[in-house]
């Protein structure tokens, strides 16, 4: 099995999304509930955070909760607000430890107010932290954070604040949730479904992608270096040929 000493160090990638996928039929397997399989995922997510932290990747997101997810039934979203508190709580000393800045993007205003104030207490007391920046993607969807920048940028431009002649990718990046984020370098997804469900639109347009097919609780050191080992065996051309980048 693979292990993170395997890793070539210099060639990381700075950016890590990870989509976590595959709790609920995890847990069907089992002949359990589907809030079974999420309890079950919160170790898996405990575990990759450690070892991202280990190898030092800059920065992790985590998508635990999209816009389309509040469609789900009532009790499933209540049961998984619930564990995103207590899950908050747990880990505080965990990312205090390991020097980890917890951040937030999407919607988080439509949080349960319970889910807002453990996360910016936590954000708080993480703050000063200056090694993996962890962000967790909770009520994101990535059209709706599209839709906001595009009515702030047209706000600017009706009160003069820019000019439409000025509008380029650097102003679009500052008004996204993750301006404070560098681009996607390798996404993962879990639990065999291929296709990234309203996450990061923008952010990956370069981005590796990495399919693989074990339910996010399954979810191990050896498949996240197995992932970062693919891409490691790639060449990102961005547009170049081959040729051009040796
Ligand atoms: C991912 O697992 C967790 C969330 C979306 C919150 P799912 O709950 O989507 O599990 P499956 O895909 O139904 O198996
Ligand atoms: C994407 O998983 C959202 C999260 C992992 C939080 P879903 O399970 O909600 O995605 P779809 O509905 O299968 O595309
Ligand atoms: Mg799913």
């Amino acid at each position: 099995m693979h292990t993170l000493e395997e890793l070539n160090k210099n060639r990381l990638p700075k950016h890590v999304a990870i989509i976590m996928d595959g709790n609920g039929r995890w847990a069907k397997e089992r002949g359990k509930l589907r809030i079974f399989g999420h309890q079950n995922g919160v170790e898996a997510v405990r575990k990759t955070v450690e070892n991202c932290a280990k190898l030092q990747i800059q920065f992790l997101t985590l998508y635990a909760f999209s816009t389309e997810n509040w469609n789900r039934p009532k009790i499933e979203v209540e049961t998984l607000m619930k564990l995103l508190v207590s899950s908050l709580r747990k880990e505080l000393k965990t990312l205090n430890k390991n020097n980890i800045k917890l951040s937030a993007i999407g919607n988080i205003d439509s949080l349960p107010s319970k889910a807002q104030k453990e996360l910016a207490e936590v954000i708080s007391k993480t703050s000063k932290n200056t090694g993996m920046t962890l962000t967790l993607a909770l009520s994101y969807g990535s059209r709706e954070e599209i839709k906001i920048a595009v009515k702030e940028i047209a706000l600017k431009v009706k009160n003069n604040i820019i000019s439409p002649e000025n509008i380029d990718e650097a102003v679009i990046n500052t008004h996204l949730y993750t301006h404070f984020l560098p681009d996607v370098d390798l996404l993962i997804r879990t639990s065999g479904e291929h296709r990234i469900s309203n996450f990061l639109l923008w952010q990956i347009a370069y981005a590796e992608l990495y399919f693989i097919d074990v339910f996010w609780p399954d979810f191990r050191e050896h498949h996240l270096v197995e992932a970062i080992l693919s891409y490691q065996n790639r060449e990102r051309r961005f547009g170049k040929t081959s040729e051009q980048l040796n």
